[in-house]
């Protein structure tokens, strides 16, 4: 049986994602897709309830992305949310105008009945008049912050409810599921590792697959999966690209040689370097990491005749590599894999789930919390932690400096959800014995958050970074150590 979906039209907001992964948390399943789709489309998908995500455009600029009318005719139940609000405004016949103000951050709005929230704002534009059988339900001092047409069933709000600085943002979305939608709340992951050993044995038949192994948690609990669906057609290649942190590429071998995978441990690191050799553009480096990576998975399929390529690639990776929009960074699993790939087809079990669903069917499958909650690890490695060009010395000195950080954080009663270190691509003035020195900034980042898609630095004590900076400077050739304070958005958690 099908769920009932939410269907998520994106606009260019950078809380797509985090949308999608309420309404899921919410029990009612979602996707995200481009917000120019087709209106054929949206009808063959029948979803319950459209959203409307924010995005970075005036809805009066001439390359605004716009709807016809033709979607709120649907008798399909519309929320919109910042730009969608402004869309659904402007196309409505209401107006939308430049405001006096911007409101960005947290901002006291005010129901009608006089009830006060604080919810999080990111816009200038403003609804200026609502469109006819609208009725406004919240202000702020300079904006309609909520609205509403009861009879068609459409919904709109200046303030991100997605967001956990808005108070009752939950609330908000179960309203418009639960009681705009009459979404039942169908969908869990209680079947989910059945339903995809069934699609993995009707996908591969009798053929052979072969599996990316990179140790994190989304490539072991596919492999998981994959083992218990097509036990003896599987192995699992782990291809050492040399950009792994310290000890670790032995650690993986030693955890996955001893389950039931046939595993195989390619060490490629010459090829990797040399393939990444004076190249100073990041997304470049993703790209030809992301494409070498296939080549060497060629090459052992070809030793083994496989038919099937299998990835842990999830929902995030596919949306975040431009599947829905734009692109922010293009994640090698997605981003690197050519056109002419010589498998019969690729097996994905997870690329519809987000990172803690993951989670939850690794439990489900009873593999242990250090892989469960291992620390999210980036395809591309430490060559994506060290700015400008990779070479075998920088990514000794990045390698150590990021274990002595975990060291040090590691020991925590609570710790952040990522922490690393980056080697910069600043040179800086220092004085180590008697001589001048010039060498490298390191910098420490660790962040708090809950889906990697939003973050804020994490509160690390004086005493500890002191430790770190010590370190890394006396044991290694750093000139300094700097401190990454910066949320996300709009920066990034990588550096790269
Ligand atoms: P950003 O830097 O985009 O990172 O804020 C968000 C999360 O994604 C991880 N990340 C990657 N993971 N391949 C991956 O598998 C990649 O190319 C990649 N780039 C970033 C990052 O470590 C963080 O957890």
């Amino acid at each position: 049986m099908k769920n009932q979906l939410i269907l998520i039209l994106d606009f260019g907001g950078q809380y797509k994602e985090l949308i999608a992964s309420t309404v899921r948390s919410l029990g009612v399943y979602s996707e995200i897709k481009a917000g120019n789709i087709p209106i054929d489309e949206i009808k063959k998908l029948n979803p319950i309830g459209i959203i409307l995500t924010g995005g970075p455009n005036s809805v009066y600029e001439d390359n605004a992305p716009i709807r016809d009318k033709d979607i709120f005719n649907l008798g399909i139940p519309i929320f919109g949310i910042c730009y969608g609000m402004q869309l659904m405004t402007h196309v409505l016949g209401g107006i939308v105008s430049k405001g006096k103000v911007g409101e960005y951050g947290t901002v006291l709005v005010e129901r009608e009945n006089g009830d006060k929230f604080n919810a999080l704002m990111s816009h200038r534009d403003v609804v200026e008049k609502l469109p006819e059988g609208f009725i406004q339900l919240a202000k702020t001092a300079n904006c309609i912050a909520e609205a509403s047409n009861h009879e068609k069933k459409l919904f709109m709000t200046q303030y991100h409810p997605e967001a956990k600085h808005t108070e009752g943002g939950r609330e908000t979305f179960k309203n418009f599921l639960f009681r705009i939608c009459g979404a039942k709340g169908d969908y869990s992951l209680d079947d989910f590792i059945e339903v995809q050993m069934k699609n993995i044995r009707e996908q591969v038949g009798n053929g052979q697959v072969l599996l990316a192994l990179s140790g994190g948690v989304d490539s072991a609990v596919c492999a998981t999966i994959l083992s218990k669906a097509i036990p003896g057609q599987l192995t699992c290649i782990f291809v050492d690209h040399g950009f792994m942190r310290l000890n670790e590429s032995e650690e993986i071998e030693e955890v996955f040689a001893k389950r039931n995978l046939n595993f195989i441990r390619v060490n490629a690191s010459d090829r990797f370097l040399a393939k990444i050799k004076d190249i100073f553009e990041p997304e470049k480096k993703r790209k030809l990491i992301g494409e070498e990576f296939v080549r060497v998975f060629e090459n052992e399929a070809k030793k083994i005749n496989a038919d099937f390529l299998a990835q842990g690639t999830i929902y995030p990776d596919i949306v975040e590599s431009g599947g829905t929009g734009e692109v922010i960074k293009s994640h090698h699993n997605v981003g690197g894999l050519p056109k002419d790939m010589g498998f019969k087809g690729i097996v994905e079990p997870l690329s519809q789930l987000f990172k803690d669903e993951v989670r939850e069917v690794g439990r489900k499958l009873g593999l242990p919390n250090t892989i469960v909650e291992r620390q999210p690890f980036p395809g591309p490695g430490l060559a994506i932690r060290i700015m400008g060009n990779v070479t075998y010395e920088k990514l000794e000195i990045v390698r150590l400096a990021d274990a002595f950080v975990r060291e040090e954080l590691d020991k925590l009663q609570v710790r952040p959800n990522q922490y690393f270190a980056v080697l910069t691509d600043t040179l800086s003035v220092g004085v180590k014995g008697d001589a001048r020195t010039y060498d490298p900034v390191v910098a420490v980042r660790a962040v708090i958050t809950e889906d990697f898609m939003t973050a804020d630095y994490f509160p690390v004590s004086h005493d500890v970074l002191g430790k770190m900076a010590k370190r890394i400077t006396s044991e290694l050739p750093v000139s300094r150590v700097v401190y990454d304070i910066s949320p996300k958005p709009p920066a990034t958690v990588e550096w790269e």
